[in-house]
């Protein structure tokens, strides 16, 4: 049992003497040391071997959208662990039940792995298959995993991709409505979506064909890409354009859903209804499992008999699929949909007061608990400064917060996505934090 946890609380390094000595067994010197090696977790805090205590920022990478280690979610496990630890189970039917009426697919057909790279490898195999066309539409900046498929979709970075390749063929990227550094150099709303045009007034016009496209998978918010949100209608506009060719809409919400923008999923702020969804990290609050849930009509219309398309030994793990009811259960009892939007714009607020004051912060955006904080050296001209952004990520660890950067387009942002329950006294001590944080690496850079 995990005592109560609280901080953020920094007694030795970090690292301290413990942590050091396991770096060290991996060849990592001290200052390698910038994501907590878990003693225990619970909530919003992280206690690593030498009894530092970190404030968690970004939730295990979005994972635990409801905290650390939360009662009701371990309850599950453990009550799942005295019967069956393997093999399907009658709640992995009723979870598919749950999880079709949350993303208005049913009657749906669930195909669950254990990553969210995963669940957009089986995705590619089923939109070729149900379609007959070999072609995938995604988008520059994209992160769909890193699995072989999952990286073919992914546009993030060209690190991903240097001395994998080639990757999977027939996968084109087009510009994301990532208006904040628009890949066209147009400005929104002047652009009256000209990223959106660009596909079928250019794109299918000179060298993709579009009947021969099974499906585009898009992010809701583009995430890894430095949180962008796009501008109203571009995905009512993109389900118009699948409906015109004859193409699937994959919804990739492996981020953005169960609560993390302040919805169950990514779309519902839209109102759009994708063919496909694919889920993952937050969806058993840390337990490995992850979904995608298509149209049955989708797979039938091909296989009137059912061949075992996608077979995998660990499928809808019991362990996953006992936590994903419980943590379906917390995110309606504690309503935390509701959470993630109002500590979302609380937590907004205060970032954009701090941006008033640094001019290392160039724009702060985000749907929810989904958030970006763009780090510049010049904010009139958006000009990246990946060095800062490391830098006062490191700044925040040394304090007790953990928290990241990641980007696209060689601009980084810092990660904002604590777990829905993060409260506003929370909220104060992380905002107090990033500010000296920032001071620093302000001082130190002459700004
Ligand atoms: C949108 C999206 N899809 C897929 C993935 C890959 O998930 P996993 O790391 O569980 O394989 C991620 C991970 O960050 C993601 O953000």
């Amino acid at each position: 049992m995990v005592g109560h946890l609280s901080g953020p609380r920094i007694v030795a390094g970090p690292p301290g003497p413990k942590v050091e000595r396991l770096l060290a067994s991996v060849g990592v010197g001290p200052g390698g040391y910038s994501s907590p090696i878990v003693d225990t977790a619970q909530g919003v805090y992280v206690r690593d071997p030498d009894g530092n205590v970190f404030l968690d920022l970004i939730s295990g990478r979005c994972v635990v959208n409801t905290g650390h280690n939360h009662p009701r979610v371990v309850e599950a496990v453990r009550g799942q662990l005295g019967r069956s630890i393997h093999w399907q189970t009658e709640q992995s039917f009723s979870l598919a039940e749950r999880l079709a009426e949350m993303t208005g697919l049913g009657p749906a057909q669930v195909y669950w792995s254990q990553a969210g790279s995963m669940a957009n490898e089986f995705a590619v195999k089923a939109v070729r298959r149900a379609t007959g066309r070999p072609g995938v539409i995604s988008f520059m900046g994209s992160y769909h995993g890193s699995s072989m498929g999952a990286l073919s979709l992914s546009g993030y970075d060209p690190s991903m991709k240097r001395g994998y390749g080639p990757t999977l063929p027939g996968v084109y990227h087009m510009p994301y409505a990532s208006c904040y550094r628009c890949p066209l150099g147009q400005e929104h709303p002047g652009c009256s979506l000209a990223c959106l045009e660009y596909i079928e007034d250019y794109a299918f016009r000179s060298y993709v064909p579009a009947d021969e496209v099974a499906a585009i998978f898009v992010e809701p918010v583009q995430g890894d890409a430095g949180w962008h949100v796009p501008p109203p209608g571009w995905h009512r506009g993109l389900r118009e354009l699948c409906d015109r060719h004859g193409i699937l809409l994959v919804a990739d919400e492996v981020q953005t859903a169960f609560g993390r923008t302040g919805r169950w999923l990514g779309m519902d702020h839209w109102g759009v209804q994708p063919d496909v969804v694919l889920l993952g990290k937050a969806m058993a609050s840390g337990v490995p499992l992850s979904a995608c849930v298509l149209r049955r009509d989708l797979l039938e219309s091909t296989d009137p008999e059912p061949i075992p398309i996608h077979a995998q030994s660990f499928s809808a793990s019991p362990l996953g699929v006992a936590a994903a009811h419980a943590t379906m259960d917390v995110i309606r009892d504690e309503r935390l949909c509701e959470r993630s939007e109002e500590t979302g714009a609380y937590i907004k607020a205060r970032l954009l007061e701090l941006m008033d004051s640094h001019p290392l912060i160039g724009d702060v955006r985000g749907l929810g608990l989904l958030l970006g904080v763009e780090v510049v050296n010049d904010r009139e001209r958006k000009t990246p400064n990946p060095e800062a952004a490391t830098r006062v990520c490191a700044e925040a660890f040394r304090r007790g917060v953990f928290v990241l950067s990641m980007g696209s387009y060689g601009g980084r942002a810092l990660r904002i996505a604590p777990p829905l329950i993060i409260t506003e006294e929370q909220v104060d001590t992380v905002i107090e934090v990033l500010d000296e944080s920032l001071k620093a690496v302000e001082r130190s850079q002459g700004l």
